[in-house]
């Protein structure tokens, strides 16, 4: 099955009201170019921003969490239905800084996940190891407890309307990128456990790759035959460099 690639820039806590115009203007500018799906998921308080930039164009929009409560007394949260007021399509789901800061176990990932699919948005679930798993040669096992949580919220229905990422935790933010080899052994694995539940998920679902990816790797990256874009940090926030890499995809 064919599938089409996507890039998506994962904001982070970074922009300003005018940095970020200038950016979400450069994207648009520059979204000809590009040969993926391209997608921005900015600070909560700048989707309203986002979306009057991009309203009408070919880049969707979208938020780096989403609370697992639908809605009620859970201050500082933010739901998927608010998010779809926005008009977001993604909602990044258990990227690792969420895991490591501030201790979203599996489940409450997977449950995140179900909130998203719930309220219509496409959540982007991450997964990845840290250093001292790969070395400890229990990435597989990491990356099988991380899904399996997600397959029991949601099953191969919820996969179908989801985005998978592979991050590996040391190659976040530190310029190691995962060799394209590396990640591929993870992508492929990735899709062989989906298949387990469904081969037509898992044929058709999007696998993204994230970790320090950059104009001179993304192309590398995105050629191997399960990895179907990327989720990009420090890159997203200059112009030039998406553009490049999605342009490469
Ligand atoms: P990076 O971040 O591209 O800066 O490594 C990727 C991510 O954390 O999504």
């Amino acid at each position: 099955m064919a599938r089409t690639k996507l890039v998506a820039g994962n904001w982070k806590m970074h922009g300003e009201t005018a940095g970020n115009q200038a950016l979400l203007d450069a994207l648009k500018a520059g979204a000809a170019t590009a040969k993926a799906a391209m997608a921005v998921c900015v600070p909560f308080p700048y989707l309203g921003q986002a979306r009057a930039a991009l309203a009408g164009t070919s880049i969707a929009w979208g938020s780096q969490d989403v609370s697992r409560h639908a809605q009620g007394a859970y201050t500082g949260e933010v739901c998927a239905a608010m998010l779809k007021d926005f008009e977001c399509r993604y909602a990044i789901v258990g990227h690792s800084e969420r895991r490591s800061y501030h201790g979203e176990t599996d489940e409450v990932v997977a449950a995140k996940a179900d909130a998203a699919i719930k309220s219509g948005l496409v959540p982007i679930i991450c997964v990845g190891e840290t250093l001292a798993e790969r070395e400890g040669n229990i990435t597989a096992a990491v990356i099988t407890r991380q899904l399996d949580a997600v397959i029991a919220s949601i099953g191969a229905a919820g996969l179908a309307k989801s985005v998978v990422a592979y991050e590996p935790v040391w190659a976040i933010g530190t310029g190691k990128t995962a060799s394209p080899e590396q990640a591929q052994e993870v992508h492929a694995s990735i899709r062989a456990r989906v298949a387990k539940e469904d081969a037509n998920v898992a044929a058709g679902l999007q696998i993204l790759y994230g970790g320090s990816m950059k104009p001179n790797n993304a192309k590398e990256l995105m050629a191997q035959p399960d990895i179907d874009g990327g989720l990009i940090g420090g890159a997203a926030l200059v112009a030039a460099d998406f553009l490049a890499i999605c342009a490469a995809a």
